[in-house]
């Protein structure tokens, strides 16, 4: 049965201290059994989230890596470097990486295929922009961005993958996708995975919603067939509001 996941991008948030003061706090939390809850902390504070969180079940993942193995990257994290501090999981293709940092499709795949040699998990992001979904261009995008990010993958490979699907309009904006537009393009997205590969694996991926989710909307978003939870950016960086929005399954 394919997992609910709350993951928490931090993005640029958070320094040491704060870091140390959210660790002790989550740690006090109860957690619900049949929930993966995950933190992704900026890349100065994954070693101390990590070592915080070793006899715990929150699952510390790294916000971004680089494609390439190793050497002259100036700036960069390679996949090795993480897993040598214990972080498997890794955010990749968020939109303000797209946006920002110029990654397209190609490097994006490239990052995939880096991440799952090195036996890591991928939270693979996807999403349209405002004017794809107002010209009706958005289940096209969404297709496109799976057959270019992810559709090169094996059978085998999916058990490492995790979509987030995440409107870029509804990313930071308070504007969030209501719970019957998450379905229909988390079923769209589900749908495209079992024509392309076969419905048992597309039954198996777990596929995230983000964009604005908060402690009084989650629960109506998680309540949706195909939404097996959520990646929260701005509701994730107060404990309270992030065990809310764990809590709403
Ligand atoms: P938000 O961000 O919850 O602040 O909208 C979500 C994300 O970008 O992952």
């Amino acid at each position: 049965m394919r997992k609910k996941i709350v993951a928490g991008n931090w993005k640029m948030n958070n320094d040491l201290a704060e870091t140390e003061m959210f660790l002790v706090d989550l740690k006090k939390q109860v957690f619900p059994e049949n929930v993966v809850v995950m933190i992704a902390p900026s890349f100065t504070n994954l070693n101390q989230a990590f070592e915080s969180l070793r006899e715990h079940p929150v699952t510390v993942v790294a916000q971004n890596m680089n494609q390439n193995n190793e050497g002259a990257f100036t700036g960069e994290i390679s996949a090795k470097m993480l897993k040598s501090i214990g972080v498997n999981t890794v955010i990749l293709g968020h939109s303000e990486r797209r946006a920002y940092f110029m990654e397209d499709s190609a490097i994006l795949a490239e990052k995939v295929n880096t991440a799952l040699e090195n036996e890591m998990t991928a939270i693979f992001c996807i999403g349209e922009e405002l004017e794809d979904r107002k010209k009706g261009n958005h289940f096209k995008l969404i297709k496109k961005q799976l057959f270019e990010g992810l559709f090169h993958l094996s059978n085998e490979s999916w058990k490492n993958i995790i979509i987030a699907y995440e409107p870029v309009w509804a990313i930071g904006t308070g504007e969030t996708a209501s719970p019957e537009q998450a379905q229909e393009m988390h079923n769209f997205i589900r749908k495209t995975i079992a024509e392309n590969y076969s419905k048992a694996i597309a039954d198996e991926v777990s596929i995230l919603y983000g964009g604005s989710v908060k402690p009084d909307n989650a629960s109506e978003i998680f309540g949706q067939d195909d939404v097996d939870g959520g990646l929260i950016g701005g509701a994730s960086l107060k404990v309270d509001s992030f065990m809310k929005i764990v809590n709403s399954f």
